[in-house]
């Protein structure tokens, strides 16, 4: 008997009035089940809405990520940002294939090691402690605030920033400019306004990089920018377009993505008070909370790729240049790799990778940092609260398909 016959979910995927729609209101606030359905129907399915084939186990979603000779990346950036990509000129490694994705791979691989990630430790604490004395100041050392708002969107993109060495004045704009250029995502369905907004925060974010550069080339510092700009590869340096092209790419990967996840560790804590009293309880359990909130919740609902030649996947042709919807937080919870999959289980000692990170040569360059900026967050956030809970079970999801975290979240906090 195949294994996708088992689902431990079975009588909600049959209630499901629906099929899988990603642009769909009520799938974008709970995917899960309708991804079950698809495992366990329709692996490999055509949807219209996005015109891309949607992969959902994770024997599938395995071999797409590896075999970048069928499934190129280089149509991922041209799709996602279409004419709002700030940098046009040059893709981002993110959205180049090997060989020459890993020449740039390398040039920064080496700041985003565990050891040089360690050495931001202690930084990230202070930033954490910092927006948790501006959130005292603000409302108080009891009351009430929006956990989003006040803390998680805010802290990635100040750690990101010191990273990069962005001037502390500028990065108020940041997080507006990153929200903007991943809005344009969803530019299908926005009018005039809205695109207007993200063309100006495109071309703001491709300024400041410029100036940045220009400043940096002229007295380099410690910064990773200036790091970039001296960077050689088998001896040839990074032109002045890629490495303001890279730049932005840290800046988005490493922002929205850390935002959601602290966003939604809180989510998991209010719904599961017993998995919240052992954590505060053993801090030394924040790691594997992380994972299972991780594998359980990923951020990053699924990525993209397109065929470079007609292929087959689980019995499905896909022709030459189909775009691919590689479904990370369906392969997650594939009942053949993950038992009692659809459970939140904090000691589970995950029998199979997680594909929240990706897997094969864009494997998230960000990783470690990530783990540490939640694990330090959290950490920080139990000594400094006494109390600090979401006022409802009730969440409003951002209002997109492929990024997953609470739009905004009121908590009741008390601070010790
Ligand atoms: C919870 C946090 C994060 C999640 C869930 C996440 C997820 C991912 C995923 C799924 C990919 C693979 C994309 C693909 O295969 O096409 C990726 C790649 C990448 N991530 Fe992250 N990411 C996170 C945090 C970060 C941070 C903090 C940075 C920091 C700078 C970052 C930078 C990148 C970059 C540069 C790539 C492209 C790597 C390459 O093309 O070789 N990410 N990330």
């Amino acid at each position: 008997m195949n294994h996708h016959d088992i689902n431990l979910t079975a009588a909600q995927v049959d209630k499901l009035g629906k099929a899988y729609d990603p642009l769909d209101h009520d799938v974008k606030q709970d995917p899960y089940p309708y991804y079950a359905k698809l495992r366990r129907d329709e692996p490999v399915k055509w949807i219209e809405g996005l015109q891309a084939f949607a992969v959902s186990r994770y024997d599938d979603v395995d071999i797409v990520l590896k075999d970048a000779s069928i499934f190129s990346s280089a149509q991922f950036w041209p799709a996602l940002l279409g004419e709002f990509d700030p940098v046009p000129e040059v893709p981002p490694m993110i959205s180049m294939d090997p060989p020459n994705h890993m020449q740039l791979r390398k040039l920064v691989n080496r700041a985003f090691l565990p050891t040089q990630v360690n050495a931001l430790q202690q930084r990230s604490a202070d930033i954490a402690n910092q927006l948790i004395d501006d959130l005292v100041a603000k409302y108080g050392a009891e009351g009430k605030c929006d956990w989003v708002w006040d803390f998680t969107s805010l802290y990635p993109v100040t750690v990101i920033s010191e990273v990069l060495g962005v001037p502390s004045e500028r990065r108020a704009e940041f997080k507006v400019w990153v929200d903007d250029v991943l809005g344009a995502a969803n530019r299908a369905a926005y009018g005039p306004e809205r695109l207007a907004e993200i063309r100006k925060s495109s071309d703001a974010v491709r300024a400041f990089f410029e100036e940045l550069y220009d400043q940096r080339s002229a007295n380099p510092g410690s910064d990773m920018i200036s790091t970039l700009i001296q960077a050689e590869v088998d001896g040839t340096r990074l032109t002045r377009i890629e490495v303001i092209q890279m730049a932005i790419l840290l800046l988005i990967g490493g922002v929205e993505t850390t935002t959601n996840l602290l966003g939604s560790a809180l989510v998991e804590f209010s719904r599961r008070p017993e998995v919240y009293a052992r954590v505060r309880n053993d801090p030394a359990l924040i790691p594997a909370f992380i994972e299972e909130l991780l594998r359980f919740n990923p951020t990053v609902q699924m990525i993209f790729r397109h065929t470079t030649r007609d292929t087959e996947l689980s019995g499905v042709h896909m022709p030459k240049g189909s775009a691919v919807m590689v479904l990370l937080a369906s392969a997650n919870r594939d009942e053949t790799r993950f038992d009692d999959s659809e459970s939140f289980d904090l000691d589970r000692k995950p029998s199979a990778p997680l594909m929240s990170f990706g897997q094969g040569p864009h494997f998230c360059l960000g990783k470690y940092l990530s783990l540490m900026e939640t694990r330090s967050a959290l950490e920080t956030a139990f000594k400094r609260f006494e109390t600090l809970a979401s006022v409802s079970e009730e969440v409003e999801w951002i209002d997109s398909y492929f990024a997953r975290g609470p739009h905004k979240l009121p908590v009741h906090y008390k601070v010790r």
